[in-house]
């Protein structure tokens, strides 16, 4: 940006057609500035496409009302998923019963998984990794299968799937600049990997469903079945007015898959290079890394992650006219019909939650992080998350002398795509 010039006093002088590509184009190039801007100088910044709101209370305001701002965005990318339904019967239900289904009892176990994939993994690579496929896909695409119990499907088919869903899901949306060929390309893959999901998905519920009469029938003698979701799920029996039938239970399967491995991977791999490039807390988080107690540590990534979130924004459509920021000299109508992003990486370096936002502090207060959401869509698999990423961080840190062999590389994508690594073996 010219420096003699404000972000606010370039887009006011713009002309209409001019201004949303240019908010785009700094949200994506020089974020924190453009956002410390708007804090300071326009906290809600209404675009000709969406509008902006930048500050920690206002973007936690707009969250917790899921009837005004809803996720109708997502609708035409999910097979009626309960990330589709906003504050209903069906997203209440469903969603409740999977946290239920993912036992957080299950936490310790499933980090010593991870850590055991991981660490698999990279003894396998051998001192060179492309770190991107190799191992930040690799290892949730592992998890999947063996935790949440996705088998019988090549993991690298279970990580194209997440990903194309992903993509068309936060990627591919009106405030998102891509060509028409672009967006139809995207459209299109995620439509041919959901119909292979859907398909495998039926395969997965009818095997595993024989499989579980077949225990039950034998009263586990001949045959035990592993403890995995899936497993977990069909073992369970539900009234039948509850309405969770068996077409209810794959789709929700399915969900596990496409939420855990592109999130996981984007996240790992960025928390990766901030350290690389951040010597000073590279160093802490290595020696952390060798603790019984790996507080300290977590609190290293999830401050990187601040820095460097999956996403820095989220976004609703709003479905009726609501005044945010009431009785503030910034308050401003949000009309009925148009789209709202909570600038989430702009309200985590909002000083009214984040003391000294531009200093680099571990163990900050957990709660006002947004690495999981906020809300009542807040990530249903936060909890594996929580211990997933920075356990795969950890695994690769603790290697002797690592190092990047240069920068990610997004290939003009909106995800890392390949990042090389190489450490000392002997
Ligand atoms: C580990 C497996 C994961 C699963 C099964 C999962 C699943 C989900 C689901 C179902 C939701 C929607 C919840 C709702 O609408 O009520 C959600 C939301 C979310 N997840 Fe996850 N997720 C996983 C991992 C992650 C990771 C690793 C991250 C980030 C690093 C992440 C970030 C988010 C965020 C930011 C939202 C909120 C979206 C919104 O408010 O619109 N998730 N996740």
């Amino acid at each position: 940006m010219n420096t003699s010039t404000s972000y606010l006093d370039q887009y006011d002088a713009a002309a209409e057609a001019d201004k949303f590509p240019l908010v785009r184009r700094w949200m994506d190039t020089e974020p924190l500035p453009f956002f410390k801007e708007l804090r300071a100088k326009r906290p809600i910044l209404v675009t000709p496409k969406c509008t902006l709101v930048t500050r920690f209370d206002d973007v936690r305001e707009i969250l917790n009302m899921p009837k005004v701002f809803t996720v109708q965005p997502y609708v035409p990318k999910m097979d009626n998923y309960l990330m589709a339904h906003d504050d209903d019967a069906l997203h209440t239900r469903e969603k409740s019963l999977m946290q239920f289904m993912l036992s957080r009892d299950d936490i310790p176990r499933v980090r010593d998984m991870v850590a055991d994939i991981a660490k698999g993994i990279l003894n396998q690579a051998n001192g060179n990794i492309e770190v991107v496929n190799d191992f930040c896909r690799m290892v949730p695409a592992t998890l999947v299968q063996k935790y949440f119990g996705l088998t019988g499907a090549k993991r690298s088919d279970l990580i194209e799937w997440s990903y194309w869903n992903q993509y068309d899901t936060f990627h591919n949306q009106p405030f998102d600049i891509v060509s028409p060929e672009l967006y139809q390309k995207i459209v299109d893959r995620h439509a041919e990997t959901s119909k292979k999901l859907g398909d495998y998905i039926t395969m997965l519920i009818g095997k595993r469903l024989l499989a579980v009469k077949l225990e039950k029938l034998t009263f586990s003698t001949i045959i035990r079945l592993e403890d995995d979701i899936v497993t977990r799920m069909l073992r369970t029996s539900f009234a039948k007015e509850l309405d969770f039938d068996i077409k209810r239970l794959g789709v929700n399967a399915g969900g596990l898959l496409i939420g855990a491995i592109e999130t996981t991977s984007q996240a790992v791999a960025q928390v990766l290079q901030y350290l690389f490039q951040h010597k000073e807390w590279l160093v802490a988080a290595q020696t952390a890394a060798q603790k019984s107690d790996l507080t300290e540590f977590d609190g290293i990534v999830w401050e990187a992650l601040r820095f460097v979130p999956i996403t820095s924004y989220l976004f609703r459509t709003t479905v009726s006219d609501y005044t945010a920021a009431k009785g503030t000299n910034y308050e401003t109508v949000l009309r009925a019909g148009t789209y709202v992003l909570p600038v989430t990486l702009s309200a985590t370096f909002d000083e009214r939650a984040f003391e000294s936002p531009e200093a680099f502090i571990p163990q900050r207060n957990w709660y006002n992080y947004f690495h999981f959401g906020f809300g009542s869509h807040e990530c249903l698999g936060r909890y594996v998350g929580m211990v997933m990423i920075p356990e795969m961080v950890r695994q690769v840190l603790i290697k002797q002398g690592v190092e990047p062999k240069g920068d990610i590389d997004y290939k003009s994508g909106p995800f890392p795509e390949s990042y090389d690594l190489a450490w000392t073996t002997q």
